[in-house]
């Protein structure tokens, strides 16, 4: 995803300096050149031999190296396309903010003429500092805030690095790399809810947060997004909500024909009640209740069986046999990829902000994909998928 391109990476004497080393493995992982510069304060939290080790580069922390003939702030500047700071301690946003440039870090940025990301980290009342805010202000670089939550230094407030995923997506944003410009790109998600009566439905667990994380990264590979869910989302691109199974298929079979690529990412309801009351059901006397349920249209199945340009996408959640039962899925719904996860591991899938998959494609080609961040997975994703036309 990042082949070509060198990324100066900027780290700062934060306690949150450790979590850049993921940072740094996807990076690499997508094939960039990742150059570190650190201050003499962030090797007090992270040593140079790690981060040596996963950019495989020098770490560069002190302005001038008498082997090196070129003045190393203009020549680090000069060769990179963009410049990460993660984390920026107040201390170093501040002396960029003013021009000082007393470290090879600050030095550097102070020449860096292309684009910057600042990825604050630090107290939060270091945060809410005025004199801090308004250097903030001065800087024309792409501000990535800090969570809020407990912090290092014991308090509870905003000033918690954002997460890596955010910093790595927006680099890829800002290196504007789009293969996907020009792709209608459709994507379905969360669990279909389908009504007992105006009061009680039934849905799955699934939180939508997979279907969310591929159409961020549609998005920032340049697609033309439109994501199906039943969800509230607020994003940059085209949201249709739904509710039930048969929403979810009219919206799909509404933006199918302009689409390139369909993601069913969806946890739809394989069955709905038969019959819907229209009033809230009242408690009987009786100790049983039945609900007679029917079969809900196979989504997958009907557009896989209609498609002529499209890429159909289907997701498998199985909670044993996986791989087996995602042979069998992809085989009968008909569908290019079938994107293979178990849903019986707590610390991946459902709900949660990690997933481990396995990618079946339809000529009986299987990729697994090792536990990482959503966003991670769903580049992967689309890599595995577009990589290959
Ligand atoms: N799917 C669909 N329409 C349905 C049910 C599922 O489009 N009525 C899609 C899902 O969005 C997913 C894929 O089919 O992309 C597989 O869903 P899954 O729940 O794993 O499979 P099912 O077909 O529902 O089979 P089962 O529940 O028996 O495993």
């Amino acid at each position: 995803m990042l082949s070509g391109k060198t990324i100066l990476l900027g780290i700062t004497g934060g306690i949150a300096s450790y979590k850049i080393c993921e940072l740094i493995r996807m990076y690499k992982r997508a094939n960039a050149d990742v150059q570190v510069v650190c201050t003499p304060n962030a090797l007090n939290f992270v040593t140079k031999l790690t981060l040596q080790t996963l950019s495989k580069n020098n770490v560069a922390v002190e302005e001038f190296d008498i082997k090196n003939y070129n003045p190393e702030h203009i020549s680090f500047a000069d060769k990179a396309d963009i410049m990460v700071i993660a984390p920026a301690t107040a201390n170093t946003i501040s002396k960029i903010a003013t021009g000082v440039a007393d470290n090879l870090l600050t030095s550097i940025a102070c020449a860096f003429t292309k684009p910057v990301i600042i990825a604050p980290a630090m107290n939060c009342n270091m945060w809410e500092n005025p004199i801090i805010q308004e250097n903030l202000r001065k800087l024309s670089y792409t501000i990535l805030e800090p969570e809020s939550g407990y912090l290092a230094c014991g308090y509870l407030g905003k000033g918690r690095l954002c997460k890596i995923d955010k910093i790595f997506d927006k680099t890829v944003e800002l290196l504007n790399y789009k293969p996907l410009t020009g792709k209608k790109i459709v994507i379905t998600s969360g669990g279909t809810i389908e009504d007992i009566d105006p009061v009680r439905y039934i849905s799955n667990y699934s939180s939508g947060k997979m279907g969310v994380a591929l159409a961020d990264v549609a998005k920032n590979l340049g697609a033309d997004v439109t994501l199906i869910t039943t969800k509230d989302v607020s994003k940059k691109y085209n949201i249709v909500k739904v509710k039930s199974a048969l929403d979810m298929k009219s919206a799909v079979e509404k933006e199918f024909c302009n689409a390139d690529c369909v993601i069913m990412a969806a946890a739809v309801a394989d069955y709905r009640v038969k019959e819907t009351a229209p009033q809230k059901m009242k408690k009987t006397d009786d100790d049983e209740i039945n609900l007679t349920l029917v079969k809900n249209p196979d989504i997958l199945k009907e557009i896989s069986a209609k498609k002529e340009k499209q890429i159909v996408v289907g997701f498998c959640a199985e909670s044993e046999n996986l791989i087996e039962h995602a042979k069998e899925k992809i085989a009968k719904k008909g569908c290019d990829y079938l994107i293979a996860n178990d849903i019986s591991r707590k610390d991946i899938g459902f709900s949660s902000d990690y997933n481990e998959v396995t990618i079946l494609d339809k000529n009986g080609g299987m990729k697994k994909l090792e536990r990482a961040d959503k966003m991670t997975i769903a580049y992967k994703i689309f890599e595995e998928i577009y990589g290959k036309e």
